[in-house]
């Protein structure tokens, strides 16, 4: 492996924080810089740098005093949040992915490659997209501010590497569930809360209707996707606009049966929300056997150890 340095944006979120992780552990230390809006990072003992996404100079004097070689862009306003403030889910969701872009284009016109990762999300699909299995490619409606960003956000990766060949990757994840970093405001949130109700003996208010099936996929599986996919030789990669990947599917009753089994007198109350239109647009299985064929992807992480895992 060359040695790379590495750039984490947005690295004091839920993916960031676990994702500096696994970088450092496959890098050491030295290669890996933790950037994020806010002072903070707490995790291991990588150089840390303030940085806002949207001022582009502060941008490339970063990744040009550090060197960098590779940029996991994690900044962004998820679904629920982002329908609180759409025009600032909008700005940040776009202008930071095309401060980037632009960013890795100019570099390659001087003859510097910096290789992009950039998360899209099933928010990128919509109520007429196919729901079961929902293929790569499909009618895509989103119907949320963070839906639309991250539609337009991928025709921004293809755009980019088709017209001026910036290595830029990306996967739709679905709903991500750690027990490290609290979630950052997205529609798949109660999967986490759920857990930590039930290890306090609380009754669990869900947000979701008891049916609501939705992709979801283990900390650990979604990062094993995203460093596979980034250390991927280019010529695997097929798709610049970003790759259906996913772990499993279930409803917030299959969730609470499955915990019921390990703490039996655990409960829950169905209070659907706002987050609940949100759900009902969106897939409840994917289809990502392009990402298997492509770079030799596979969810190992299924629903027994899932739940041990996070009641552990
Ligand atoms: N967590 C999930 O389940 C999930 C699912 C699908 C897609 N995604 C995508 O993955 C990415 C990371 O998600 P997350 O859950 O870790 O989000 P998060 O909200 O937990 O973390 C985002 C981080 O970005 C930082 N940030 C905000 N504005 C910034 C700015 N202007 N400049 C620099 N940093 C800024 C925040 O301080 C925060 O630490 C996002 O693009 C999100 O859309 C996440």
């Amino acid at each position: 492996m060359k040695a790379e340095k590495i750039l984490v944006i947005g690295a004091n979120g839920q993916i960031g924080s676990e994702l500096v992780e696994a970088l450092v552990h496959r890098h050491g230390a030295a290669r890996v810089v933790a950037a994020d809006l806010h002072t903070g990072f707490c995790g291991s003992e990588v150089a840390f740098a303030k940085l806002d996404v949207l001022d582009s100079k502060a941008l490339r004097a970063l990744v040009v005093a550090e060197g960098v070689t590779q940029v996991y862009h994690l900044a962004a306003i998820l679904s629920a949040t982002g329908e609180k403030v759409p025009l600032q889910a909008w700005n940040l969701n776009m202008n930071g992915l095309l401060n980037l872009l632009e960013l890795a284009r100019e570099l390659l016109a001087e003859g510097r490659l910096l290789r992009v990762f950039w998360p899209s999300s099933i928010a990128a699909f919509g109520p007429n997209s196919p729901r079961l299995n929902t293929p790569q490619y499909c009618v895509m409606d989103p119907t949320s501010m963070y839906g639309i960003s991250k539609l337009a956000g991928e025709r921004l990766c293809e755009y980019y590497h088709q017209k001026y060949g910036v290595d830029v990757r990306s996967l739709r994840y679905p709903g991500i569930l750690s027990s490290k970093t609290p979630p950052g405001g997205g529609t798949t949130d109660y999967a986490i809360a759920i857990f930590l109700s039930a290890k306090k003996r609380e009754v669990f208010e869900c947000f979701l209707s008891q049916d609501t099936t939705l992709p979801m996929i283990a900390m650990e599986d979604a990062l094993r996707a995203t460093l596979s996919l980034m250390e991927a030789s280019p010529e695997q990669i097929k798709i610049r606009s970003s790759y259906n990947v996913t772990g499993l599917s279930f409803s917030p009753a299959e969730l609470a049966l499955a915990i019921r089994q390990r703490l039996p007198a655990f409960q829950i109350r169905y209070v659907p929300d706002e987050r609940q239109a949100i759900a009902d647009s969106w897939p409840q299985s994917l289809d990502d056997s392009r990402a298997r064929a492509d770079w030799g992807w596979k969810a190992l992480i299924g629903m027994d150890q899932l739940v041990d895992g996070m009641l552990a």
